[in-house]
């Protein structure tokens, strides 16, 4: 007997269990693109999952063994992009560099609300490296990704150094800093999870690195981000969540179910607001705010 469920509707595979069971389910060599957000070792709870390993060094070791299962999972030709703390990722980039090739290091960027750190400068990005197993056969597609080229001028450059002068390209290929706000809870797209990733950011990521049809695959899929922005783009994906409060998220939020072990699943209700250790209400926006602060 599987100690994970598995439910599978048209193109897109979920599983509830542990990444290290259900990807050993997943065949060898299948997937094109692999995006992988695991838990940071900084505290956070998922569910019933505390986020603390005993050190950096245990947390690593256990990333180790994942990854080491991930990389199995990639196509000759395939992309792995992954996200962690601030703290954590030399560990891993080390580690990732000795055996993939490291094309970027990225740093997702945005804006805080909130109450921000007044003793350090308080931690408004999250880095994710983008790594491919052969640096001459990957997929980038340049062109579904471009964004505008702001150069500040307001008239049309023209390049005079062409035969016959043209105006300059306005568009071009993001640099490896992207500004993108956080999920916030007015937004549509917000779920109860505390550390939800844009679909913006996922969208780059999968234009860029699949074609349509190809197999995305998020070993840590949380309220499957990854699952839904594949899905709406054409490709077929698998996600993998060990809480299964969050595995409810992606049965409605994929059209896989209405339904789980007789529950209806609905959409978070946003007329609540929470209160927090003293009795005062805050906002969810503030509640997601300084998510790699070193604690002072
Ligand atoms: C940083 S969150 C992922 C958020 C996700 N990218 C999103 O957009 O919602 C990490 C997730 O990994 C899950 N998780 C932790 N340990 C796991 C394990 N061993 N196997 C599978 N999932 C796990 C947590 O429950 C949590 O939802």
């Amino acid at each position: 007997m599987s100690n994970f469920i598995k439910e599978t509707k048209e193109a897109v595979t979920v599983y509830n269990g542990d990444c290290f069971a259900c990807l050993a389910d997943i065949e060898d060599f299948s997937v094109d693109l692999i995006f992988a957000d695991p838990p940071y070792n900084i505290g956070k709870k998922f569910g019933n999952f505390m986020d603390v390993w005993p050190s950096d060094k245990h947390y690593a070791e256990w990333c180790y063994k994942w990854l080491e299962l991930c990389v199995k999972k990639l196509k000759p030709n395939g992309s792995l992009y992954i996200m962690a703390s601030t703290q954590a990722m030399p560990y891993l980039d080390l580690w990732l560099r000795e055996r993939l090739t490291v094309l970027s290091r990225i740093v997702w960027h945005y804006d805080s609300s909130g109450v921000q750190a007044k003793k350090f400068f308080g931690s408004l990005y999250e880095p994710i490296i983008f790594c491919v197993k052969d640096q001459k056969n990957y997929t980038f597609n340049a062109s579904d990704i471009e964004v505008e080229a702001r150069t500040g001028a307001t008239r049309k450059l023209i390049d005079y150094r062409k035969e016959v002068p043209t105006p300059y390209k306005t568009t071009k290929v993001p640099g490896n800093t992207w500004y993108m706000p956080r999920v916030r809870y007015r937004m549509p797209e917000y779920e109860e999870h505390p550390s939800q990733k844009p679909e913006a950011l996922l969208e780059r990521i999968i234009r860029a690195s699949t074609n349509p049809g190809d197999l995305v695959l998020d070993p840590f899929s949380g309220t499957f981000t990854t699952c839904a922005v594949a899905q709406h783009l054409g490709r077929r994906s698998i996600g993998i969540e060990m809480q299964s409060e969050y595995f409810k998220i992606a049965l409605r939020r994929l059209g896989i179910a209405d339904h789980f072990n007789g529950e209806l699943l609905k959409p978070v209700d946003k007329t609540f607001i929470r209160k927090n250790g003293n009795g005062v209400q805050q906002s969810r926006e503030a509640q997601q705010d300084g998510l790699f602060d070193v604690k002072v």
